[in-house]
């Protein structure tokens, strides 16, 4: 059972920019709740209680939102929007958050290595936030793999040749197997963005991870590629290289938010799937495509 998941946050969100300049993007509202909240659901639905987030200080919006306001919640009871102010409690109960600061742009793999501490010496996922997913059982797919072969298991998924660039891409060894219950395969290698033409495969790592803490010590070792940064993906083909790792291939809904039309899409599903607003937002919908068409 894995229980602890670290959530690298502390990207500048440029793709989203200007919104991002005043407000992270992972406090970016998927209808009324902020993305990062899903990512908690998310964790929470698979056994995690335990969250690190490894933010910057220039993002303090990500520390208030975890930091319990019993001035908001006794205004909503006053306003009889006590439901409003469990949920809110509820929020900060489900789970233990700590902080851990990355104040440099170094890159995935350097935000990382600024949990360990945090972890400690036990398996524990990384969920990039970026990507959302419609629910845990990818996470607890990881878990079950990771637990069955004692190594490292990452998400992943087939791409078009025209995305390969914009991934880390595995290099698969023989069959896919049933692991668990779930196609999985194993793969001695794995390569950050590729031109597509050097691209050893078309699966491509999709932001969720279930890792063996020995990896902090291949992170420790790597030293910064071309773009001044340190890659996960070149810590996970060090440690691919010794053993194979293993990859699930997610059937599961995914949204990339961290462009806007993945953003307005993650939207514009969640509002069509809102159990309050769901029913009048998909009217609405029909009507406004119909008068576009
Ligand atoms: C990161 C990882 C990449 C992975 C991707 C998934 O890239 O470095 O290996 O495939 O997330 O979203 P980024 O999107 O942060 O550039």
């Amino acid at each position: 059972m894995i229980t602890t998941a670290v959530v690298p946050a502390a990207g500048m969100g440029t793709r989203m920019l200007p919104a991002t300049k005043a407000v992270p993007k992972e406090l970016l509202p998927i209808v009324e709740r902020p993305a990062l909240q899903l990512i908690v659901d998310e964790a929470v639905g698979a056994g995690v209680d335990h969250l690190v987030i490894v933010t910057s200080r220039s993002k303090p919006a990500i520390e208030q939102y975890f930091a319990p306001d019993a001035a908001v919640e006794e205004s909503l009871q006053r306003q009889g929007r006590g439901a409003v102010a469990d949920q809110l409690r509820r929020y900060g109960n489900d789970i233990r958050v700590s902080f851990a600061f990355q104040d440099r742009p170094l890159g995935l793999g350097h935000a990382v290595a600024c949990a360990r501490d945090a972890v400690g010496d036990r398996p524990f996922f990384v969920m990039l936030p970026d990507e959302l997913m419609s629910d845990s059982s990818l996470l607890a797919g990881l878990t079950r793999v990771l637990d069955d072969t004692g190594v490292g298991a990452v998400a992943l998924k087939r791409m078009p040749r025209t995305e390969l660039s914009r991934y880390g891409i595995v290099s698969p060894v023989g069959e896919a197997r049933v692991v668990s219950g779930l196609d999985a395969l194993p793969f001695v290698g794995v390569v950050e963005k590729p031109a597509v033409d050097d691209a050893p495969s078309d699966l491509a790592i999709i932001g969720r991870y279930a890792l063996t803490p020995d990896i902090f010590d291949d992170l420790d070792a790597l030293t910064p590629g071309s773009t001044g940064e340190l890659q996960l993906t070149d810590a996970l083909a060090a440690q691919a290289a010794r053993e194979p790792l293993w990859g699930v291939v997610s059937t599961v809904g995914r949204r990339d938010i961290g462009s806007p039309l993945g953003w307005l899409q993650a939207v514009v599903e969640a509002a069509a799937d809102h159990d309050e607003h769901g029913a009048a937002f998909r009217e609405w919908l029909k009507d406004e495509v119909r008068r576009r068409n």
